[in-house]
């Protein structure tokens, strides 16, 4: 979910509450090899997976962005050069995956939340006096920053929100180094986001949900300064009950998390997320449910539903409704049939290891929940976990196999 916060947010969101928080052009290109940016990959055992707290961070994440008009960015074009890989981080058992991005001259690391389901880079700063666990980002010390000067803000429903001022600065992504990326510093940022254990957020999905108006997200500065073979980037989230880890594939895709063939389904960008048509969902071969719109987005956990949704598959697994959008379920799934998502005439599956998403002794919280507040489905990590991902920012599109963690 990010965030709870849905998009820019995310990473803070997960903090407080624990939780929680996803154009097939041809341009000539030299395809290189991909140097590799290299981060431990491993799951932090010490956190506890809280579904209440991931869905209330999904529902104030969307909160926002549900309502902002839309418009479209284009990609320049130039001749291109490469493919970035960037590992992630598991958090929390799958709460959460971030990153390593580097920002400044010289370039200083920071642990960035990447999120499907919005579309600001926002870092914290030497001018957030309340940040106190994160690096941060001091302009005095980057050679090429730049002054912009213009304010942000971001307010998640759960009440969080952080803001602060434009700046442009190098920024490198799995050995992708984008020229004058515009980046949100934090001068302010409620606890949840200051106490948290990411620096901040690496919003992928479409420029018209900027918090500012006219901004490129990095994943477009990609594109338009050439930097990418491709204008795709490859998700692989591990689950913690395998390895963990996870890694992004910037300008390509990495064919060994995947294992099996690739379907594309067309993405509706027109919300600014990366939106699909689900025509089916299944419990084995049942259908539950039927012809809604979802979006994939890595920065929320579960898989979150309208409500009448979400009674449907609880009904099939014989889950009971805890009153607040969150489901208790069996913690014995060993006679469960996989949840089904038709897409485009392909099915995509949520294997039965995965429908539970916390355990408190003989109690088990369902990994999916619903909002009334919201009127989107959002396919989280809980279905990315399970499915490899290639999303296409130009047609656009996104491509999806069984993730070699499904299995
Ligand atoms: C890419 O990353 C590798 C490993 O971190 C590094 O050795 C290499 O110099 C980098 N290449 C470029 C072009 O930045
Ligand atoms: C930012 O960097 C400058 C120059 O190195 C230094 O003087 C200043 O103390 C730093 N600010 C913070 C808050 O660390
Ligand atoms: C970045 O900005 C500088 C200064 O305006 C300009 O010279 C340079 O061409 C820009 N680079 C890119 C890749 O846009
Ligand atoms: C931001 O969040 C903090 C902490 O929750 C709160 O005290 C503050 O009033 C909020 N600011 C705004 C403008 O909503
Ligand atoms: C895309 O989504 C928007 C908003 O949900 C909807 O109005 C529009 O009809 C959709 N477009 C297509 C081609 O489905
Ligand atoms: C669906 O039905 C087919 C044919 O009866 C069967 O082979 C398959 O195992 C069923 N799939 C599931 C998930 O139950
Ligand atoms: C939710 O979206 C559907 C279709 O996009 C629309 O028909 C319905 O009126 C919307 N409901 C609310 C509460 O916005
Ligand atoms: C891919 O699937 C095949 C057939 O199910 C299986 O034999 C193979 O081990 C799988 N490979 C990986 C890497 O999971």
């Amino acid at each position: 979910m990010k965030y709870t916060l849905v998009s820019s947010c995310v990473a803070l969101v997960l903090l407080t509450f624990g939780g929680v928080d996803a154009y097939p052009r041809n341009k000539q290109t030299k395809p290189t090899k991909q140097p590799t940016l290299s981060v431990s990959l491993k799951a932090n055992a010490d956190y506890t997976p809280n579904v209440r707290a991931s869905l209330a961070k999904a529902v104030a994440k969307f909160t926002k962005h549900s309502e902002r008009p839309v418009s479209n960015s284009n990609a320049g074009d130039s001749g291109t050069v490469s493919i970035g890989v960037v590992p992630v981080v598991d958090y929390g058992h799958d709460i959460m995956y971030y990153g390593i991005v580097s920002i400044g001259s010289p370039p200083v690391d920071f642990k960035i939340n990447f999120d499907t389901g919005s579309s600001d880079l926002w870092i914290a700063s030497t001018m957030c006096s309340s940040c106190t666990t994160q690096t941060l980002y001091n302009s005095t010390q980057s050679k090429t920053y730049v002054k912009d000067g213009r304010p942000w803000s971001i307010y998640y429903g759960d009440g969080s929100n952080a803001s602060g001022v434009l700046a442009q600065d190098t920024v490198v992504i799995g050995n992708i180094t984008i020229a004058n990326q515009t980046i949100e510093l934090a001068q302010q940022e409620s606890s949840s986001f200051a106490h948290g254990v990411t620096d901040g957020l690496l919003g992928l999905g479409f420029g018209s949900i900027t918090t500012v108006d006219g901004i490129k997200t990095p994943f477009e500065n990609m594109i338009s300064q050439g930097l990418v073979d491709s204008p795709v980037f490859g998700v692989y989230l591990g689950k913690a009950s395998k390895k963990g880890g996870g890694e992004y594939t910037f300008g390509g895709s990495n064919p060994s998390k995947y294992n099996g063939t690739l379907h594309t389904v067309p993405v509706n960008s027109s919300r600014g997320y990366w939106g699909v048509d689900i025509s089916n969902v299944k419990v084995g071969n049942t259908s539950v449910a039927s012809g809604f719109d979802g979006i994939l987005d890595t920065g929320t956990t579960l898989l979150i539903f309208t409500e009448e949704i979400a009674n449907n598959v609880a009904k099939a697994y014989g889950a009971t409704g805890n009153g607040d959008g969150t489901f208790r379920i069996a913690c014995d799934t060993s006679k469960f049939k996989p949840l089904v998502f038709t897409m485009n005439g392909n099915d995509f599956y949520v294997p039965r290891d995965s429908l539970i998403f916390q355990q408190d002794g003989d109690y088990c919280f369902a990994a999916f929940a619903y909002s009334s507040g919201l009127n989107l489905s959002i396919l989280g990590d809980v279905f990315l976990k399970n499915n490899y991902v290639i999303f296409n920012q130009e047609v656009p599109s996104v491509q999806i196999a069984p993730s070699i963690d499904q299995f």
